[in-house]
């Protein structure tokens, strides 16, 4: 268990994050967030003026950003600083989530970040969640689950999140950007968001946050 890896990749709003970090609670792994990655690179770019069509320019923002980012691996608070200055909120703000799958898109960000995160995968014992974790990132992982829903039900899973944290806002709104970000994650040239051959589909549509972590966890059992 200690050196296992276990990739948890999927579509927005699956229920990744969440299942990933009880995973890695209960069983004591760290727990890494590729997409925190994705969007620190973004607000990095929108904060400093480079404009999103300009490759090199974002390119560069990767290279500099690998540097001046910090990641907490732990499930119950995982963080993410730049420069030293906590980000963990402002990544998840919808300007951010508009952008993130433009900057995603551009092959040398995402060798950058795949280096950076094998880096941090390290010797293993890590559940890491994201797109390309599977088919890219750690092809060798012990344990591959894509995990997806029936969009309308990732669109209200997501809207009741938003409306918690920030006031209302329009269930079909999120169902739009939820398919559009699908549509510019699945076709992208540089690792497309896929399910690996050797991965486990689940889909959550009917099922509760218990059920797909017990489903997990006794498929972790058996790579025992
Ligand atoms: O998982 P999250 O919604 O935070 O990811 C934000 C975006 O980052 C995705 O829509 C995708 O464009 C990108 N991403 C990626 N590869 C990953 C993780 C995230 O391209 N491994």
């Amino acid at each position: 268990l200690r050196s296992m890896v276990i990739a948890i990749d999927g579509p927005a709003g699956a229920g990744k994050s969440t299942v990933a970090r009880a995973v890695a609670r209960r069983l004591g792994l760290r727990y890494l967030d590729t997409g925190a990655m994705y969007r620190a690179v973004t607000l990095w770019v929108l904060r400093n003026g480079v404009s999103l069509t300009d490759e090199r320019a974002v390119s560069a923002a990767a290279r500099h950003v690998v540097d001046i980012l910090d990641l907490a691996l732990a499930p119950d608070h995982p963080a993410v600083r730049l420069d030293g200055v906590d980000v963990t909120d402002a990544v998840r703000g919808p300007e951010v989530t508009q952008a993130v799958s433009a900057v995603s898109a551009v092959p040398e960000v995402r060798s950058v970040l795949v280096g950076r995160q094998r880096e941090l995968i390290g010797d293993g014992g890590i559940v890491v969640e994201g797109r390309d974790i599977g088919t890219t990132v750690w092809p060798t992982a012990a344990v591959k689950i894509f995990l997806t829903a029936d969009s309308r039900v990732r669109a209200a899973r997501r809207h009741a999140d938003t409306v918690a944290a920030r006031g209302t806002t329009d269930v079909d709104d999120v169902h739009d950007d939820l398919r559009r970000r699908d549509q510019l994650d699945q076709s992208r040239a540089a690792s497309p968001l896929t399910a690996a051959a050797d991965a486990v589909v689940l889909d959550s549509t009917d099922l509760d946050v218990d059920a797909v972590l017990d489903r997990i966890l006794s498929l972790v059992a058996e790579r025992l």
